[in-house]
């Protein structure tokens, strides 16, 4: 099996697995990193968005041979963020199983606009299903992070 040397949370990590082998479960299984979760499995739900050079991603769908050279981040890797801090502060989480996916999701949307609008938020987070129906307090916590 091929082996990958990936930059994971301003690590270097090695890995060996077969290319078609999805990063979520390379991140899980491997290297211990469990914050994204497994939802759908289809690049649907949201669930296990992680960051790649910055970029929200769904790592379900991403082969770990199709990963390059690109930085994974996944929500281990925040240290103290604005918008965990959010999160917490507005006591966002519910039953929690969507909220790494959610937190990621609003990293990369402030990184590219800073103060988003409702809109923004909506559009951004349309694909981050909650079936506990946090979007209220998410789209607050989101304002509160852009302050
Ligand atoms: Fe990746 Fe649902 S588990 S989008």
């Amino acid at each position: 099996m091929p082996v990958y040397r990936l930059l994971v949370n301003g690590i270097e990590r090695e890995v060996e697995a077969r290319p078609d082998t999805p990063l979520l479960w390379v991140l899980r299984d491997q290297l211990g990193l469990t914050g994204p979760k497994y939802g759908c499995g289809v690049g649907a739900c949201g669930a296990c968005v992680s960051l790649l050079d910055g970029e929200a991603a769904r790592v379900c769908v991403l082969p770990v041979g199709e990963l390059g050279e690109r930085a994974v981040t996944t929500v281990e890797g925040l240290d103290d963020h604005p918008v965990q801090r959010a999160w917490i502060a507005g006591d966002v989480a519910q039953c929690g199983y969507c909220q790494a996916g959610q937190i990621m999701s609003t990293v990369a949307l402030l990184r590219d606009r800073p103060q988003p609008s409702d809109s923004d938020i909506d559009e951004a987070l349309r694909d981050n299903v909650c079936r506990c129906g946090t979007y209220p307090r998410i789209r607050r916590a989101v304002h509160a992070a852009a302050e």
